[in-house]
């Protein structure tokens, strides 16, 4: 049999029709079709073989491998249709789940948290000038709370209204004052340290109050030290966070566990005295408490008030942070919004 014999001629016609119907079939099922009407029982191929019977007996083989030979390449067309199909379809898929021309999402990057920042920078101003950063516990003792700070039991502060009592004798330090009495009941004057640390209030929760915030204790104790010298390490304070020009002024003031005692303003970094909205019109914004160490609170240490004396005082962290930052309510401190810290970075 000769390359153009009738028989391959004719094989000839099927591949072309079946290459048509290949290129026509856009699925498996439809591929099935196909390979049903070319390659099943009754299709075509079957068809073919059949003339064989009617050839010389001599030229039979040789028909039958042609048939198988052809057989054989329409396989492979069709595993090429299946595979080109499977990538199609494949790629159809990954085009509905990726749009590559969809804008990225960027990852966010992390950074120190604000209060965290103002903390560390209001300490890095004490260690420079020798004070010892310590920190304390959370849950205090009422004596250290309280009665050692000069805190009768009927002081307003000692009533479960703004104290978070865990047991009759336990509290959620309402302030970082209780490290004054630990730092110095175990050690002998002078000393200098600074103490931040979280404290606990009942107060409602709103623009300007949390129940939970961040205070900086400060304490020196040494023979001749006066209130000049605590005016002069909150001004520098004050400085060195909101810049050169601020100053700071004491009102007087009432703490059981100093005499006299003051509160803390600096000037309204956001009007520069002349008064503004943040500061409510004053030029003033208040930090915190201070004052000269009690001699009930020196003696109750152990300390002899007639030798030395100390100051003290206690910002709060938010206060500083929350009017560095210009903001206007001091929940976005604790909501770790990730727009809202990523600008206060
Ligand atoms: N402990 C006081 C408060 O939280 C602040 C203060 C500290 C006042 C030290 C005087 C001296 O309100």
């Amino acid at each position: 049999m000769t390359p153009d014999s009738p028989l391959t001629e004719q094989l000839g016609d099927i591949e072309r029709a079946l290459r048509a119907e290949l290129s026509q079939a856009q699925n498996e099922d439809a591929l099935e079709d196909v390979r049903v009407r070319f390659l099943g029982r009754s299709g075509e191929i079957t068809a073919v073989r059949r003339t064989i019977g009617k050839l010389p007996a001599g030229e039979r083989p040789g028909a039958g491998r042609i048939i198988n030979d052809a057989v054989a390449e329409y396989e492979t067309l069709f595993e090429r249709r299946r595979e080109e199909l499977a990538r199609e379809a494949l790629e159809e898929r990954l085009r509905q789940a990726i749009d590559v021309t969809f804008p990225g999402i960027p990852p966010l990057v992390g950074s120190i948290h604000p209060i965290r920042r103002t903390m560390d920078d209001l300490l890095a101003y004490f260690e420079r000038r020798g004070f010892a950063v310590v920190v304390g516990p959370e849950i205090e003792s009422d004596y250290n709370n309280f009665d050692a700070l000069n805190i009768p039991p009927d002081h307003p502060a000692r009533e479960g209204l703004d104290s978070f009592y865990l047991r009759p004798d336990l509290v959620l330090r309402t302030h970082t004052s209780p490290m004054q009495i630990r730092v110095m009941q175990r050690n002998p004057p002078p000393l200098a340290i600074v103490v931040p640390g979280r404290v606990y209030r009942r107060d409602a929760l709103d623009a300007r109050h949390l129940y939970a915030f961040h205070q900086i204790e400060g304490l020196l104790v040494a023979p001749g030290v006066h209130l000049g010298h605590l005016k002069g390490a909150l001004t520098g304070m004050c400085r060195e966070v909101f810049g050169p020009q601020q100053s700071v002024r004491f009102r007087p003031s009432f703490f059981p566990f100093t005499e006299p005692s003051a509160e803390v303003d600096t000037t309204c970094p956001a009007c520069g005295g002349a008064g503004c909205r943040t500061c409510g019109g004053s030029g003033w914004i208040e930090l915190g408490g201070a004052g000269m160490v009690h001699p009930s609170v020196l003696r109750e240490v152990g300390y002899d008030p007639d030798v030395v004396n100390g100051w003290a005082f206690g910002v709060g962290i938010e206060r500083v942070a929350f009017t560095r930052h210009g903001m206007d309510d001091i929940r976005a401190f604790v909501e770790n919004d990730p727009a809202v810290l990523e600008q206060l970075a």
